[in-house]
């Protein structure tokens, strides 16, 4: 049988911070939406990311950090007791077959809608600009409720939130956590000028603008140390709410990527390109010259197939590759990249949903 391990080092172990991993081959954050209304994780989701543990790390999907961090409806949490204690159940099968998981730190701020809110309230934000697009509810897709901006004096509040959730986080035994500032949810949206209007501190210059994700950044390795925190960052992605870009992407986001390095993170991972659509990267931008300001480890992820995985890795861009959609239908993704067995095509109807099927019913190939 062919093995591709002579090919690559992707294969191969890796620490990224102090995070150990027996490969190169990173399961990215998936969504499922197989949670019940308090955000408490359950059988089936032990199941299926103890199927996907042959990862050398598993990005969880994307955790609330609090009840008003939440836009869509059936995600899980990490706020409360409940959560942490089902969420140990998780860790624990997945260290019991040698995998690695951390935990995807998640508010979507201005991307929810009012029925997702404690009380119905207004979902938070920079400022009040409402989002394109629709929200997942109980009662199915409706429009983003419009936002109402963030008082300067709530920013403790939401840095807390983030504190408690990886401190949470911590307690249910995950080997690291993941900031999400990617893909146009809170932090990003107080990145962007495009989102952020702001004319306090949080808000006008890149300075201010990042400063938000930076206290995010203190506040959580402050809980977790050094090497265990990672966080993703999509600066070129119009995803989700057909979000603009910021006015200056390369300032902006070297501003922040240089901002990062005291703080000796695990990893900075990027979305290259479109979330989930292409790697075409607007004229002006080098997401490799950015992701070189960086001084640690670096996972590279969005519409990788295994030749640009390995091309990508011998030229150094990246240090490990992070797959998204192969790993809902190839829980053994790592093994059939290895051997060159075929992969199990996409399934879209049951990417988000709340059954068994198209979640932990995949198969797994015989080597
Ligand atoms: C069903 C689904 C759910 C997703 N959920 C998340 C998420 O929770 N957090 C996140 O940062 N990205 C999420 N993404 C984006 C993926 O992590 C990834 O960036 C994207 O699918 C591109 O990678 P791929 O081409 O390997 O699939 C999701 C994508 C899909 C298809």
């Amino acid at each position: 049988m062919a093995d591709n391990s002579i090919r690559t080092d992707l294969f191969s172990p890796v620490k990224l911070g102090e995070i150990e991993l027996a490969n190169r081959i990173v399961m990215a954050p998936l969504t499922r939406t197989r949670v019940n209304e308090e955000g408490v994780p359950n059988e089936m989701m032990v199941t299926y990311y103890t199927q996907r543990a042959s990862a050398g790390l598993i990005i969880s999907e994307a955790t609330n950090i609090s009840a008003q961090g939440r836009g869509y409806a059936m995600t899980p949490g990490i706020w409360t007791e409940e959560q942490v204690t089902e969420w140990k159940k998780v860790t624990n099968a997945v260290h019991a077959v040698g995998g690695k998981i951390v935990m995807q730190l998640w508010h979507v701020g201005r991307c929810s809608h009012v029925d997702l809110q404690p009380n119905g309230e207004s979902p938070v934000a920079p400022s009040a600009i409402k989002a394109a697009g629709n929200i997942y509810t109980v009662k199915g897709l409706q429009e983003a409720s419009m936002p109402r901006a963030l008082n300067t004096d709530e920013i403790p509040g939401i840095i807390e939130q983030y504190r408690h959730a990886a401190e949470c986080a911590k307690r249910a035994g995950f080997d690291g956590v993941e900031i999400h500032s990617a893909n146009n949810y809170l932090l990003e949206q107080f990145i962007r000028d495009s989102t952020n209007h702001r004319t306090d501190q949080y808000g006008g210059s890149i300075e201010n603008r990042v400063r938000l994700v930076l206290e995010v950044v203190k506040a959580v390795t402050g809980v977790w140390g050094d090497g265990r925190v990672g966080i993703r960052l999509s600066p070129v992605t119009t995803e989700v709410g057909e979000t603009p870009l910021d006015s200056n992407v390369m300032a902006t986001y070297s501003y922040l990527v240089r901002q990062l390095n005291p703080f000796k993170l695990a990893y900075l991972h990027f979305v290259e390109g479109t979330t989930g659509k292409d790697r075409l990267i607007p004229e002006g931008v080098d997401l490799d010259a950015l992701r070189s300001l960086f001084e640690g480890a670096y996972i590279g992820n969005n519409n990788y197939d295994f030749e640009m995985a390995i091309s990508r890795r011998s030229e150094g861009k990246v240090d490990a590759v992070a797959f998204g959609r192969p790993f809902i239908s190839n829980p053994d993704l790592v093994n059939r990249l290895r051997y060159n067995i075929e992969l199990t095509g996409l399934d879209r109807n049951t990417h988000y949903g709340s059954g068994a099927e198209g979640y932990i019913d995949w198969p797994t190939a015989n080597y």
